[in-house]
């Protein structure tokens, strides 16, 4: 996941579908679409259970990504995976503080923070999730970006060598999900994209902040997709609800290349 011409698509599959037999059909649509579109980096975040057999199944591409990891190796935490064992099972990459493992599961910022510091020393590429709760117009959302970045560029502040595995996702959740009325427009977009670059300028040279790649996430679909594709700095998308849909993911793509 580095930033060059090619947009990236993730679909987060979340939990779905829900059998094995659905979602090895979905994984034979995802690798049809890739080789349909070369000019789009397309990976997808299978539940957990579901990465060995589809894994076992997949060449290079589609990239298969993990929903969720913990930070310590082994031991006593019931229900919980380690990023050694989402990597022997096929996962290529993890995906970090999602908002509904922050909102329902009471992920923090503190663990959030481990997670990064893990999957960096296990030299693991990583999909961190940001996003303020709310876009007020006191603009409170800037101090939650700024504590979300913060804690995400944390961990790399001796490794800068290591930035080359963080992949940013911007995922506001007023526009995550299906209680979600509306994706971001194309101008706030750019303006929250402009907002994390100065934030991240603060950590790393303007440059360097520029190829760490930016995805937005949030009600994406084959509609608002090629007016998000062409915002500047956005080098991709982290798909829900849309990702599940065959149709609807090639319509994201072909979109994508028209923009
Ligand atoms: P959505 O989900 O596309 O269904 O809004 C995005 C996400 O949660 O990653």
């Amino acid at each position: 996941m580095k930033k060059d011409n090619r947009f990236i698509l993730v679909g987060n599959w979340k939990m779905n579908p829900q059998s094995l037999s659905e979602a090895k059909k979905l994984q034979r649509a995802y690798g049809r679409i890739q080789s349909k579109y070369p000019g789009i980096v397309l990976s997808y975040a299978p539940p957990t259970v579901y990465l060995s057999p589809l894994a076992s199944r997949t060449g290079k591409a589609p990239t298969i990504v993990a929903q969720n990891i913990f930070y310590e190796e082994e031991g006593a935490y019931t229900g919980e995976t380690s990023i050694e064992m989402a990597r022997s099972v096929g996962a290529q990459a993890v995906l970090i503080g999602h908002s509904e493992r922050r909102h329902y599961f009471g992920v923090d910022e503190k663990s959030i923070g481990k997670k990064i510091k893990k999957a960096i020393y296990e030299n693991m590429p990583m999909i961190v999730c940001i996003g303020e709760q709310e876009r007020d117009s006191a603009g409170e959302y800037i101090d939650v970006l700024e504590t979300q970045l913060n804690t995400v560029l944390a961990p790399f502040a001796n490794k800068k060598t290591k930035l080359g595995l963080l992949t940013i996702a911007y995922e506001p959740l007023w526009a995550i999900g299906s209680k979600a009325t509306r994706a971001i427009t194309a101008d706030e977009l750019f303006s929250t994209y402009l907002l994390l670059e100065k934030i991240m300028s603060t950590y790393m040279s303007t440059n360097r902040a520029k190829r760490i790649p930016v995805l937005y996430g949030g009600s994406v679909d084959g509609d608002n997709i090629a007016d998000l594709a062409s915002v500047p700095g956005i080098d991709g998308v982290l798909v829900g609800r849309a990702s599940l849909d065959k149709q609807e993911l090639e319509r994201i793509c072909k979109n994508v290349e028209k923009s």
